[in-house]
């Protein structure tokens, strides 16, 4: 009888409380803050989470929580910056490359670390399900395939084109084009064109360097004992993306893509003494700037930072400026820098009125949940595709930071702050953006303890992610059918021609 019990309880706790082993590789801060999110959560409701981040919580209340802090090792290996490896001049092509080589880089970097080494190489640890960072490369998957367990994708980002077509996703280059090129629906011939070249180099690319590559270097670290990288990544039980119906042109997506929005949204903290005085006091409305935590105003360059400095002290407003150093020379009175600002809550205050963004899309969607319309100077990635969206839509305005002057700049921003018609698209698309069954965070739990209870979802795979390319576009099919239709033509051809002959040449013989 007790061991019934006893056998019950353990049933009921296996379902309850799983074991989930979680990898997040990149080190950047934004994107990071809506992975923590998943994990936090997970632990709060009762599983055994290891998580391995170069960003981790270290949030001593959470008690089922085991962070393995991989920042030091990935902070050697990728000390380029964002703004050098995307940038928007740069081509497609060589962004791609870019990001896979770091990301190469990356996955060493945390497969060497001794302490993870001790979790997937351990004969005694098992998981329920395992979570990854849904980048370009698919090498850490691998330690899914190893654990034997369900792998869920979870990416603070739209994705690459790669990973839709992994799982299955309807890729068609004359509608859904690259998330770091700036092409958008509806694209004219030229772009058109080029979104098909891109397309056919990047299956070269995949298939014949960058995934043998990832391969290798999965086996180097996990053993020889595991399936082929593209197979492991066409595996995957669930791909958890940062989506919304606005920056992203809406898809066919499998039913194992989900959604997930606003997730590092936290409710509004009281504001430091200093920075709530000055916004307080700022009756005539503050202009809050940052380009935030990748590209950084201290990187820009001197000729724009010259046209932002002037361009503020002749404004109206007083300005917050994010910048990360301790001294701007030349900072005009009405200006208040600080190397680090809770933007969140600064965005919650009424006095802003408007926010001067890169447009990346953490940064995007803070200003939509707090309702602040933005001017954006796009720089790397998805950045100049999100500005033009929101310009669309009608809560923000655009600006070219490369070739801006200062009476551009001011009148982008008096525009913003005085007709109203931003302020209340912001409003509407911050509706539209929130409006669901339950809330992003439920959702997204919801589907990881689905994940866990079906130890999978097979039974949800596209048979898309298994076809082959030639049987999806039927290229075997219309071959035969091009034979069929070019025989019957010949066919007909002779016949007629033997048909000729039998009329005219008797009578040519006739007329011999
Ligand atoms: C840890 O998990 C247990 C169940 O496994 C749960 O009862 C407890 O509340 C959790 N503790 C915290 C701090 O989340
Ligand atoms: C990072 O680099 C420093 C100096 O190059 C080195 O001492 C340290 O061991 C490295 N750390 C890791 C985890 O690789
Ligand atoms: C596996 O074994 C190692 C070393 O013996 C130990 O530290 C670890 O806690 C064990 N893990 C589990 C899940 O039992
Ligand atoms: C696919 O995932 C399931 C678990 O969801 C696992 O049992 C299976 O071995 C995996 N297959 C490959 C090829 O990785
Ligand atoms: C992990 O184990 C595999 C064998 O399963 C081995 O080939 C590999 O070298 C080990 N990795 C490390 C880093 O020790
Ligand atoms: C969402 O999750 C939170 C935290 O687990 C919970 O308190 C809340 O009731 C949930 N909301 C809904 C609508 O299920």
């Amino acid at each position: 009888m007790t061991k019934a019990i006893f056998v019950l309880s353990m049933l009921w706790m296996s379902v309850n409380c799983a074991r989930i082993l979680g990898i997040f590789q990149n080190p950047y801060f934004s994107h990071q803050s809506v992975h923590q999110a998943i994990w936090k959560e997970l632990s709060l409701r009762g599983h055994q989470v290891t998580v391995v981040t170069p960003r981790p919580l270290k949030e001593q209340t959470l008690k089922n929580l085991t962070e393995i802090d991989v920042g030091e090792a990935v902070s050697n290996v990728s000390r380029t910056s964002l703004l050098f490896m995307m940038s928007k001049d740069m081509g497609l092509q060589s962004i791609t490359r870019n990001v896979f080589e770091r990301q190469y880089k990356l996955a060493e970097a945390i497969l060497r670390d001794e302490r993870f080494i001790d979790v997937y190489n351990a004969t005694n640890e098992t998981f329920d399900v395992m979570l990854a960072e849904a980048t370009p490369s698919p090498i850490l998957y691998a330690v899914a395939a190893k654990l034997k367990v369900p792998l869920v994708g979870v990416y603070s980002f739209g994705i690459w084109s790669g990973l839709h077509y992994a799982v299955g996703n309807p890729l068609p280059p004359s509608l859904y084009s690259e998330t770091w090129s700036t092409f958008q629906d509806r694209m004219n011939f030229y772009e058109r064109l080029s979104s098909t070249l891109y397309y056919i180099w990047t299956r070269y690319y995949l298939n014949f360097e960058a995934l043998p590559k990832c391969d290798q270097i999965a086996r180097k670290y996990l053993g020889n004992d595991i399936p082929y990288i593209q197979d492991i990544e066409k595996n995957m039980s669930l791909l958890l993306l940062t989506t919304n119906p606005i920056l992203y042109e809406p898809r066919p997506n499998v039913p194992t893509v989900i959604s997930m929005e606003q997730m590092h949204i936290k409710p509004v903290k009281p504001l430091p003494k200093d920075l709530k005085q000055f916004l307080d006091n700022a009756k005539e409305g503050v202009v809050y700037f940052s380009l935030g935590s990748n590209v950084k105003s201290i990187n820009i360059p001197e000729k724009l930072r010259k046209v932002l400095i002037e361009a503020f002290a002749e404004l109206p407003y007083k300005v917050l400026w994010k910048f990360e150093a301790d001294d701007l020379p030349g900072k005009p009175e009405n200006v208040l820098i600080g190397k680090w600002i809770p933007q969140q809550d600064v965005l919650a205050h009424p006095n802003v009125k408007v926010f001067v963004t890169q447009c990346g899309l953490q940064s995007v969607e803070e200003a939509v949940a707090r309702g602040v319309p933005m001017v954006g100077m796009p720089f790397i990635a998805d950045q100049t595709r999100n500005i033009q969206r929101l310009s669309e839509e009608g809560a923000a305005v655009g600006l070219e930071h490369t070739t801006l002057t200062k009476e551009e700049f001011k009148n982008a921003i008096f525009e913003v702050v005085n007709n109203p018609k931003y302020k209340q698209n912001v409003k509407r698309l911050g509706e539209i953006w929130v409006d669901h069954p339950l809330p992003s965070l439920n959702r997204t739990i919801w589907w990881i303890e689905y994940v866990i209870r079906h130890k999978g979802t097979k039974h949800l795979r596209s048979p898309t992610a298994d076809v082959s390319w030639f049987e999806y576009l039927l290229i075997d099919v219309i071959l035969v059918l091009l034979t069929i239709v070019s025989l019957a033509l010949f066919i007909l051809y002779v016949a007629i021609k033997f048909i000729l002959r039998m009329i005219f040449g008797g009578r040519k013989l006739k007329q011999n």
